[in-house]
């Protein structure tokens, strides 16, 4: 079994990846060193956890059963079209959930890269009635090592990355390890 796993690993990396960047290990290890953290922080209190669809869905999942404390899930699908502006429009597909209203949420995603998306997204939410809004990313570039997350897993060089749940149009989120693409790299 062991080498049928490496074999596959080997398939799917073949063309694609000029590197691995972080294991499947020491995510999994980082997984529940934050979901140990994040208990610690909310130790006697509910938490909402709202996972930014698509790319931090694997990372959601993985973490919020490393968390102990009664929680509850909801989902935002978030996309965002910078444009030439310097702001960039959110689109929510199905809004902020009613839901949120005096809850304390935790956003989940996979990187903070502009940081567009999660300021954007802390703001609707305390607009829309949440008590609070923390947030968790699994990876931080370089270049955005000045942009506030309250949990980061990993600080990562300015590299495109996929896997765990990131992609490149759409593929590569199953990678089980983060890996760097072969250039060119694509954004
Ligand atoms: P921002 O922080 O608002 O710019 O948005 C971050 C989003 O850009 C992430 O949720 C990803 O979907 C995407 N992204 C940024 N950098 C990468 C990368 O290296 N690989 C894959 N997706 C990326
Ligand atoms: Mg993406």
């Amino acid at each position: 079994m062991p080498l049928a796993h490496s074999i596959l690993m080997m398939i799917k990396n073949d063309g694609v990846l000029s590197e691995i960047l972080i294991s499947r290990e020491i995510i999994q290890q980082r997984v529940r060193e934050l979901g140990a953290q994040i208990t610690i922080s909310f130790r006697g209190k509910k938490l909402c956890i709202c996972p930014l669809l698509d790319g931090g869905m694997v990372f959601a999942a993985d973490l919020m059963r490393e968390i102990d404390l009664p929680l509850t899930l909801l989902p935002i699908k978030a996309s965002i079209y910078a444009g030439t502006q310097s702001s960039g429009v959110i689109t929510l597909a199905w809004g902020i959930p009613d839901e949120i209203k005096g809850q304390q949420i935790l956003i989940v995603d996979d990187i903070l890269d502009t940081g567009r998306t999660l300021e954007t997204l802390r703001r609707l939410l305390l607009e829309a009635g949440a008590l609070s809004v923390t947030t968790c990313v699994l990876l931080r570039k370089e270049y955005a090592k000045d942009l506030p997350a309250d949990f980061i897993g990993f600080e990562i060089p300015d590299q495109f990355v996929v896997g765990y749940g990131l992609d490149l149009d759409g593929l590569y989120r199953n990678f089980p390890y983060i890996g760097v693409l072969k250039s060119p790299a694509k954004a």
